[in-house]
């Protein structure tokens, strides 16, 4: 299963490092080559001599070693690998990951790689549990940054809690589970569309609504970690461009009209942005005044262009498979399956929000997919866990011999 992958494992300073001998052993034997970097505290848990004998490769210490940068300079290491491993990874190695310190050889690696990165937290309860450290870690899974573990259970300090490092054939099965959906969407090409649309009024003022572009994001970093070459067309939202995916920005509705009718052909398009369906009817060079008469109290409109029902709609350059979203506070199915008609898209992704679920900028989402073939209750889950399902139900979609729509 890992066979000729290339695995960079990071060890940092914990007890748990004695852990990352057995990871080694674990991943060579699935056939990965596995090449190590270790702080100099991880060099006072697990010995230099053992990881080398382990990985059967040298392992690398220090940032300024003359040799070392002369044989395998930082970056080269950085980027010869399929994959970034982070185990175990210290309260102290996430928070400069985070913050993108760099001063060793293992920070300077984790912040010049263009690889995907997992990291297997170990710590005490209180450390991981501390807002500083969840900050940390909501700001790295921003960044595209996977976590195996941490799990519960007694810790080698005395207490209990939640912070004991995952153990080896846990991380080794998400590493896996990692390469076995990589290459799934391998030379497809997917669209997605993100965030709010804002119309301007005039050059100062403009319409536009609550979306965070939270669930879209996810969805472009899930699809693209399957190999997909992935678009994404965002309107104003805070969310971090998500690592290896393209991304266009834009404001208004008819430039991301525009941006994704020029992309097209694709294999799979996801229309998760919240597109303001009206626009000021005409477009207005200088700010508004109030002393010229309160023109906004009659502001009139136009309907927008509808992107979803436009690429749905692209005949000949028509995606395989077009996914919409609708956001429903009553008869949930029925208006979504009224949606997926009138838009002509495959699947319609409802999300209830009567609830008082917090969907705009919040974590979680309930979603009800509809399709020719009815409905699929999803339980609720966070943004991510929706984006990595879609992902997957995108993969088995398109694969071959599928019907993409069924
Ligand atoms: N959509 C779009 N372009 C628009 C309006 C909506 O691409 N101009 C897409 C959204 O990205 C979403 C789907 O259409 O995938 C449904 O959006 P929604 O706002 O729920 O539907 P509307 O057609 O606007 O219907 P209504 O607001 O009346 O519920």
């Amino acid at each position: 299963m890992l066979r000729n992958k290339r695995i960079l494992l990071v060890i940092s300073g914990g007890i748990a490092a004695y852990k990352s001998l057995e990871l080694i052993r674990l991943l060579r034997e699935r056939g990965a080559s596995v090449r190590c970097v270790m702080t100099e505290a991880a060099c006072e848990f697990v010995t230099p001599l053992s990881v080398s004998a382990l990985s059967e490769d040298k392992a690398y210490c220090d940032l300024f070693s003359l040799t070392d940068e002369s044989e395998m300079g930082h970056i080269r290491l950085s980027r010869e690998a399929d994959l970034l491993v982070v185990a175990p990874a210290t309260a102290n190695i996430l928070a400069k990951m985070a913050g993108g310190t760099c001063d060793d050889l293992a920070s300077t690696v984790l912040l010049a790689t263009d690889k995907d990165v997992l990291a297997a937290p170990a710590m005490n309860v209180r450390m991981w549990t501390h807002p500083a450290t969840t900050a940390n870690v909501s700001r790295l899974r921003n960044h595209g940054v996977r976590f195996a573990g941490p799990t519960e259970g007694p810790m080698a300090c005395g207490e209990f809690g939640e912070g004991r490092m995952a153990e080896p054939d846990q991380i080794v099965a998400e590493i896996e589970r990692y390469f076995g959906r990589s290459g799934l969407l391998a030379g497809r090409q997917a669209i997605v569309t993100s965030g709010p649309t804002h119309e301007a009024i005039d050059p100062v003022r403009y319409i536009a609504n609550r979306s965070s572009g939270k669930q879209g994001h996810a969805i472009a970093a899930a699809i693209s970690q399957c190999g997909a070459d992935t678009l994404l067309v965002t309107g104003p939202s805070l969310e971090p461009d998500p690592a290896g995916v393209k991304v266009v920005h834009i404001e208004s509705a008819r430039e991301m009209h525009d941006a994704c009718v020029a992309h097209l052909p694709v294999d799979v398009a996801v229309c998760a942005a919240a597109v303001a369906d009206w626009r000021p009817a005409h477009d207005q060079p200088q700010k508004i005044k109030k002393t010229s008469g309160n023109p906004l109290s009659q502001l009139e409109l136009t309907e927008n262009p509808d992107i979803l029902a436009a690429i749905a709609g692209a005949g000949e350059k028509r995606p395989k498979l077009v996914i919409g979203f609708a956001a429903e506070t009553e008869d949930i199915v029925a208006h979504a399956t009224e949606k997926l008609a009138r838009k002509g898209c495959d699947w319609m992704l409802a999300n209830d929000v009567s609830c008082g679920t917090d969907t705009f900028g919040g974590d979680f989402n309930e979603i009800h997919l509809v399709s020719k073939n009815g409905v699929e209750n999803w339980p609720a889950m966070s943004k991510s866990g929706v984006a990595d399902q879609l992902a997957s139900r995108i993969c088995n979609a398109l694969s071959p011999g599928q019907d993409a729509a069924e």
